[in-house]
């Protein structure tokens, strides 16, 4: 049988994949924050390599630029003329790291360019990071337009969960700040305003996702109130992340961790190859 040596004995073997994966990111963050929620875009179209075109460009690469250092921004892009201007922004879940919201607002716009090719105006929602560009304005005005529902599989009534779903909304509502995150027991929720909005204008719109939340999800154990500028989520799924609620979610993160231990495996596998080699060397040079 093969002995390791000492420096490689099974012990620090497993200190290894201990470094390892306290400093491997989450795997179910995450694989979670770019997961596609929805998108859109106008009717009208833009005319290939036109002003518009440039400065939609130029655009796009504001935002996914200023996504490194800001968790919000917004951009107008004049141009030459005035009919070629073009408005943008977008928002990172509150809770993001700068590098994960940068490569989710990356992820986002090519979403977008794919999804809306030519069309003057485009939003996307991924889980982590929100993106819309318009030549007309909507940056500060207040949406209440709903433009994703979502309700869980109705868990049947358990006025326990309920009344702490409730309770947790209810907190979320009262809590100030463009991003909102609570939780009691196994119940989650977040909420989140994009930040062209003002502090009265954030509380209206998410007053009314969380009222649509209670009203429209009944007794689901999970629910999606997205409207065009606030949104308002909650799950009593009893995991530890938010997102977890979702089963395609948990499949990815499922994933990345069962790839992280087979990649650990290869490490253990190819240190163990390495101690077994110099052990050869070591027996041939005595
Ligand atoms: C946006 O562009 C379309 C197509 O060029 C045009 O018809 C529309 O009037 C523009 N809207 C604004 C607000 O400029
Ligand atoms: C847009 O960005 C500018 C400069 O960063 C800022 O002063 C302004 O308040 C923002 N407007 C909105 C509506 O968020």
């Amino acid at each position: 049988m093969a002995q390791t040596s000492p420096s490689f004995s099974p012990s620090s073997i497993f200190l290894i994949i201990i470094v390892i994966l306290c400093f491997s990111p989450n795997p179910s963050v995450s694989a979670n924050t770019d997961s596609f929620l929805y998108g859109g875009c106008t009717q009208q179209q833009f005319t290939p390599n036109s002003a518009y075109e440039s400065n939609l460009d130029s655009l796009l690469t504001s935002l996914v630029n200023s996504a490194t250092y800001s968790a919000y921004n917004n951009f107008t892009i004049l141009g030459s003329s005035a009919p070629d201007v073009v408005y943008g922004l977008y928002q990172c879940r509150g809770d993001l790291s700068m590098p994960d919201c940068a490569a989710c607002v990356a992820g986002a716009v090519t979403r977008a360019g794919a999804l809306c090719e030519q069309r003057c105006g485009g939003a996307v929602q991924l889980e982590g990071c929100y993106v819309k560009y318009d030549n007309a304005t909507f940056l500060g005005v207040e949406d209440k337009t709903v433009v994703l529902k979502k309700c869980g599989p109705s868990v049947g009534y358990n006025s326990d969960a309920m009344a702490s779903r409730d309770a947790v909304l209810t907190g979320l509502a009262g809590s100030g700040g463009p991003f909102r995150n609570g939780g009691s027991g196994k119940v989650r929720g977040m909420a989140q305003c994009t930040g062209d909005l003002s502090f009265a204008e954030c509380q209206d719109c998410l007053g009314e996702a969380i009222g649509r939340l209670k009203n429209d999800c009944g007794t689901a154990d999970y629910g999606d109130m997205f409207l065009a500028k606030c949104y308002a989520r909650y799950s009593t799924g009893g995991s530890h992340g938010y997102s977890k609620a979702h089963e395609k979610s948990n499949g990815e993160g499922e994933k990345t961790f069962a790839i992280i231990i087979g990649l650990l495996a290869g490490v253990a596998i190819l240190i163990i190859f390495l101690a077994f080699l110099r052990k050869l060397c070591e027996d041939r040079g005595k």
